[in-house]
């Protein structure tokens, strides 16, 4: 049989990793799919850059749309990134030129997937993307392919190497969120611009492509309610074990009548909950399927070697010969994605407050919080960082905040908002209440 060639454009972290993997594991690629993977064209931003694998042995494209287009290859593997600019156009070039093409750039599927699938659908080839979302976890094949059976009811997962390493040093070493930060960067984890990380939008455009699989759905990026991890302090991670909790960056969708509820935001996890064990850079993915039950895949989701291997996977299907819708219902046929109102999400809350210790300003939360019909589970003045120090006397001082940790039954979010707007315009409070939903997992 004909070698698969490939042209590959982008050669950073993830292409490097996947020109190392090519040449450890060209024999057994060969032996497994009977024939030669070949890579035969490269193009990236520098020629010169040092790397620590040679491209010089390859045909070389300034121009990565050249390369999409160029006859030499069969399939164009995009790992250059960006939602839009080259990317994009190669891309689309390759798709047009009728050659496969596979991509880890999850930017771009979340803003323009469904026109992308539409092209390759139309032109009869592949567009893979699994290293587009958690790294090397094989999720979407397993959406696509072996869970493929199933109704999904609820897709959730830690989708950010980042924001987890981040929350788990926080936790384990007593440090602040800037430190830990500056740490993740240097570890290579951080996207270029980290706000994409610790704001949540990374974990958004990966749970916007999960959505879709799950549920048959348009991807619909602008659809997904986006919270960071920015507002969580120390004081919450320690109020949070001290209650049987860890805090955690999920990503969640689930359907119901009234649409889809996808969102990203911190969320309390049960300590004894196999999401809350997931630490460091590991990601996690569970699919709730209504014949396969909860299974749950955990693995390295960023990093040059894990990545590359989930984009060999991708190759090995197009060598093989497997062509699939790329959102696996073909675009004509996806649905709508109809969003559920996230007033009505139904859970319970952790909330942290800076009350004044004053007389009746507990009673008025407690009643702010029951005019919603809002049933508190416990109530604990917190004692930051002194939980385990000998008990003094109690001091009272009118002008200094100490913070009360609340953790509410299953209520809707419209009655939470309501009542901590009512709670801030009492006046007994120094800021603005921290709410964090707890999930059932
Ligand atoms: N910045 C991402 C992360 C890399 O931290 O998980 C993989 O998308």
């Amino acid at each position: 049989m004909e070698p698969l060639k490939l042209g590959i454009a982008g050669v950073g972290t993830v292409g490097g990793g996947l020109l190392e993997l090519l040449t450890t594991n060209g024999a057994h690629f060969a032996n497994i799919v009977g024939r030669e993977i070949r890579v035969t064209g490269i193009s990236a931003r520098s020629r010169e850059k040092v790397r620590n694998i040679a491209i010089d042995g390859y045909q070389w494209f300034d121009d990565p749309v050249a390369l999409a287009k160029d006859p030499s290859n069969d399939v164009f593997i995009e790992l250059i990134g960006g939602e839009d600019g080259v990317a994009k156009a190669a891309v689309e070039a390759a798709l047009q030129a009728k050659k496969h093409v596979v991509t880890a750039n999850k930017a771009l599927l979340a803003k323009h997937g469904i026109a992308l699938a539409k092209l390759a659908e139309k032109n009869g080839v592949s567009l893979n993307f699994e290293a587009a979302v958690a790294g090397g976890i094989p999720i979407i094949k397993t959406l696509r392919e072996a869970l493929g059976a199933n109704r999904v009811r609820r897709v959730y997962g830690i989708l950010n190497g980042t924001c987890n390493y981040i929350l788990t040093q926080m936790q384990n070493d007593k440090r602040p969120f800037a430190d830990v930060l500056k740490e993740a960067q240097a570890l290579g984890y951080a996207e270029a611009d980290p706000t994409f990380d610790i704001g949540g939008f990374d974990t958004a455009h990966k749970l916007a492509l999960l959505t879709s699989l799950a549920f048959g759905t348009k991807v619909a990026f602008d659809q997904i309610h986006v919270e960071g991890i920015q507002t969580i302090t120390e004081a919450d991670i320690e109020a949070a074990d001290s209650l049987g909790y860890r805090i955690k960056l999920l990503g969640v969708a689930s359907e119901s009548e009234t649409g889809i509820e996808a969102r990203v935001s911190p969320a309390l996890v049960f300590k004894d909950s196999a999401i809350a064990e997931v630490s460091g850079v590991t990601n996690a993915v569970a699919i709730e399927g209504d014949f396969s039950g909860s299974v749950l895949l955990v693995g390295a989701g960023a990093g040059a070697k894990p990545t590359a291997s989930a984009v060999a996977g991708d190759i090995l299907d197009v060598a093989r010969g497997l062509i699939v819708p790329p959102f696996v219902t073909p675009v004509a046929k996806l649905k709508t994605h109809k969003r559920a109102k996230l007033d009505q999400h139904y859970g319970s809350y952790y909330v942290r407050l800076a009350l004044y210790d004053k007389p009746g300003a507990m009673a008025a939360v407690a009643k702010s919080m029951s005019d919603q019909a809002i049933s508190l589970e416990s109530i604990v003045q917190h004692r930051p960082q002194t939980l385990h120090a000998p008990r003094t006397a109690p001091q009272r001082s009118k002008d200094k905040a100490q913070p009360v940790i609340i953790i509410t039954h299953e209520t809707t979010e419209e009655a939470m908002r309501k009542a901590l707007a009512a709670i801030e315009k009492d006046g007994n409070v120094t800021e603005a209440p921290q709410m964090i939903r707890i999930e059932e997992l």
